[in-house]
């Protein structure tokens, strides 16, 4: 697959530039100075100020993806001096703080990977960027490539296994929101191979295929 990368300056989201392409070939991957209207997971506002990464990747949909993904932008992260981990399913975070997040839509069978990266600022006070972490600066393009090269290598390795080495969510007491005002509350025992949750909420393990995480503390 060719990688083929657009620049554009400011725009609303670089996730409708990508769904508005005809054809939307698989490998391209628009990336903008700033957005007007970016978005996160679960209908949040991604705030997308100039000084960060905002990136939509076309790539075929798969169900990994978003652990794939996920483990690509940490492992990016960490060779640029940082230590990042993961939150289950992709929130990444350095010492609890976010610092990258990935939003994955589907059209027509092909998926939009968003990925936004705080680099010069944090948007949020709860969160953190690059510039706060390193003194050793990388530049977006450097990182975006890194990302690339990184999402490239995950579909030769085991994704599971790279997933649980990365993830911050593993052993730790968790809610989880699942669906309209439902959630498990318990500890983080596993991921299954097909990149659910395994959360023991004291009565069964339950698997979670999807939902809003949050870290209460360190476990048992
Ligand atoms: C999240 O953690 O909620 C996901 C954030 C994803 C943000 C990126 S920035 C590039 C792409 N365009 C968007 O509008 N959103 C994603």
């Amino acid at each position: 697959m060719r990688t083929r990368i657009v620049h554009a300056a400011r725009v609303s989201s670089t996730q409708d530039m990508a769904r508005e392409m005809m054809p939307r070939e698989l490998g391209t991957v628009i990336v903008a100075d700033a957005q007007e209207k970016g978005r996160g997971r679960r209908g949040h506002v991604w705030l997308s100020p100039r000084g960060g990464l905002y990136a939509s990747i076309i790539l075929r949909s798969d169900p990994l993806l978003s652990l794939r993904v996920g483990v690509a932008v940490a492992r990016a992260l960490q060779q640029a001096g940082i230590v990042a981990r993961l939150k289950w399913p992709n929130d990444v975070l350095v010492a609890g703080k976010k610092i990258a997040g990935i939003l994955i839509e589907v059209a027509d069978g092909t998926a939009i990977v968003g990925i936004g990266v705080n680099i010069d600022s944090a948007p949020l006070s709860e969160a953190t960027c690059i510039v706060s972490e390193t003194r050793v600066p990388i530049t977006r393009d450097a990182l975006l490539h890194s990302i690339l090269q990184e999402i490239k290598i995950t579909y030769e390795e085991d994704i599971i296994e790279a997933y649980r080495v990365l993830c911050a969510t593993l052993g730790r007491r968790v809610r989880v929101s699942i669906a309209a005002g439902n959630e498990v509350t318990g500890i983080a025992l596993g991921i299954d191979r097909d990149g659910h949750l395994l959360v023991d909420d004291g009565e069964a393990t339950r698997t979670i295929v999807g939902g809003d995480c949050v870290h209460l503390g360190t476990g048992v």
